[in-house]
C-alpha cells in the first residue's frame, strides 16, 4: 500500500459546513436538513500545520481542496492554511471546489491576491445553470452575491473553472453559460454529468421538514448512460454477471437500503467474496485524503466515517470496522503522525482484498473499486501492488 515518502497528491477535507444543501449531497437530507449523523467540522491552520507538515508539503505535487462533506470556504482559517501552503510550496498544483455563494468581494479578492502567486493553482466553481437555474441544485447559493465573488476572484488575477453539472432543468443554457465565463474571464468550462437520480431515475427534493418541494430530472442528452435505479425497486442478484450494464456500482446491485435491516444487508457482503479490487485508485495517484476532524484515509471513499447512516450500511459498517481493527483515534492526524497512520492503518486495507468478508474484509473496497470476474477469482495481493 502507499508509503508516506510516495504520497504525490492530497485529498483535503478542509469543512464539512456548507451554505448549501445540494440534493444529492451526501451532507444533507434530499436537499433539506443536515443529516443528523453529521457533525460539522473545520480544520484550522494549527490543525493542517500539525496534519501536513512542511517535508510532506514540499514532497507533494497536487493538492485538492474539496471534500465529501463541505465547502472548503466555509474554513475560517483558509486564507492562513493557503498562506502556509505557498510560503513552502508555491509551485503545488492547488484545486480548490466550492459552490462560490459565500463569503464577499473583499475575500475573494484577497484569496485570488494570494492564488496569483501560485501559478498551477485554480479555484473549481459548482455553477450548474444560471440566475433562473443555478440554486435548483445549489439550494441557498445567491445568484448575485456569487457572479460578484467569481468576478472579484478573476479580476485580483486568480484562475478560475466553471463546473456545470448538466440536469434536465439547465441543459438549454449550456450556450449561454459558455459566453458568461468566457466574458468573466474563466479560464475552463466544464460540463458533469450528475450521479445519484435515485428515485425513479430522478432526484427529490425536500423542505426542512421533509415535505416534498420537486423533483429533478436528468437532461435529455447524458454524457454517460443513466443506470441509477430507485433503491426500491433493486431485486437482489446474486449472479450478478452483468453489473456494470444493469448498474452503476456494484453498490447498487447489492444493496437495497429501503427493504432490509441493517443485518440482513450486511450478510449480503458476504456474497461478494468472489469479487474483486480492481484498481485502488489511492496507489494509482499516490493519493491520501484528509477528512475536516483530522482523519486520514487512502481515498475519499474511505473517508466516508462521518456519517454513519442506516441506509448505508456499507458506511457503518466501514466506520465499526475501523474502530475494531486501527481504532478511529488511531487514525487521526491530530493525534499522530500521518506517517505512524499509514504505517499501520494502511496495510490492513489492502490485506483485506485477498480475505473473504467472514475473514475480514472490508466491503468498501470491493463496493467501491471492485470488478466481478466470470469465473469468480480474488487477485493476489502481490498482483495488485
Ligand atoms: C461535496 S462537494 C464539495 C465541494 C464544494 N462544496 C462543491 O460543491 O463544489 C464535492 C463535489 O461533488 C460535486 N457534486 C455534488 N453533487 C453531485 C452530483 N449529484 N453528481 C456529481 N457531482 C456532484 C460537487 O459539484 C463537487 O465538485
Ligand atoms: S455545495 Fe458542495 S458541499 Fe455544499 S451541499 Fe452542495 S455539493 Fe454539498
Ligand atoms: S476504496 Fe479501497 S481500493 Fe478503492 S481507492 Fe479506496 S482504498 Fe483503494
Amino acid at each position: 500500500m502507499l508509503k508516506y515518502e510516495d504520497v504525490k497528491q492530497v485529498h483535503l477535507e478542509l469543512s464539512s459546513h456548507c451554505n448549501s444543501s445540494c440534493p444529492t449531497c451526501p451532507r444533507n437530507v434530499d436537499g433539506g436538513i443536515v443529516s443528523h449523523e453529521l457533525k460539522p467540522t473545520s480544520l484550522s491552520l494549527e490543525d493542517v500545520m500539525k496534519i501536513l507538515p512542511v517535508d510532506l508539503l514540499k514532497q507533494v505535487s497536487i493538492m485538492n481542496m474539496c471534500g465529501n462533506y463541505g465547502d472548503p470556504i466555509m474554513c475560517k482559517d483558509i486564507i492562513g492554511v493557503i498562506r502556509y501552503i505557498q510560503k513552502n510550496n508555491y509551485l503545488l498544483e492547488l484545486n480548490i471546489h466550492t459552490n462560490g455563494g459565500i463569503r464577499d468581494e473583499e475575500f475573494w479578492t484577497r484569496l485570488g491576491s494570494l492564488m496569483a502567486t501560485m501559478p498551477n493553482s485554480s479555484v473549481t466553481f459548482s455553477i450548474d445553470g444560471l440566475a433562473d437555474t443555478n440554486h435548483l441544485y445549489r439550494i441557498g447559493v445567491e445568484w448575485d452575491r456569487l457572479i460578484k465573488n467569481v468576478q472579484a476572484f478573476i479580476n485580483a488575477g486568480g484562475t478560475a473553472i466553471w463546473d456545470f453539472l448538466v440536469f434536465g432543468h439547465n441543459e438549454h443554457q449550456i450556450n449561454d453559460a459558455r459566453r458568461l465565463a468566457d466574458e468573466m474571464g474563466f479560464n475552463t468550462f466544464l460540463e458533469g454529468t450528475p450521479h445519484s437520480f435515485n428515485y425513479n431515475g430522478k432526484m427529490r427534493v425536500v423542505d426542512r421538514n421533509g415535505k416534498f418541494i420537486r423533483h429533478i430530472e436528468p437532461a435529455k442528452k447524458l454524457a454517460r448512460p443513466l443506470h441509477d435505479i430507485t433503491y426500491n425497486s433493486i431485486d437482489f442478484d446474486t449472479n450478478i454477471n452483468s453489473v456494470s450494464e444493469k448498474y452503476s456500482s456494484i453498490r447498487m446491485a447489492v444493496l437495497d437500503k429501503n427493504h432490509r435491516s441493517y443485518d440482513d444487508q450486511i450478510k449480503k457482503f458476504n456474497d461478494m467474496d468472489h469479487v474483486e479490487v480492481q484498481e485502488c485508485t489511492a496507489i494509482r495517484f499516490s493519493e491520501i485524503y484528509i477528512d475536516s476532524d483530522g482523519g486520514i484515509h487512502p481515498c475519499c471513499y474511505l473517508g466516508h466515517i462521518n456519517k454513519d447512516i442506516l441506509p448505508m450500511p456499507e458506511l457503518v459498517y466501514h466506520k465499526k470496522w475501523i474502530d475494531e481493527t486501527v481504532g478511529l483515534e488511531n487514525i487521526n492526524a491530530l493525534n499522530k503522525p500521518i506517517k505512524e497512520i499509514m504505517e499501520s492503518y494502511f496495510p490492513t486495507i489492502k490485506q483485506g482484498w485477498n480475505k473473504t468478508f467472514a475473514q475480514g474484509r472490508n466491503p468498501m473496497c470491493v463496493l467501491k473499486c471492485g470488478i466481478q470476474r466470470p469465473n469468480g477469482f480474488i487477485r493476489t495481493t502481490e498482483q495488485i501492488s
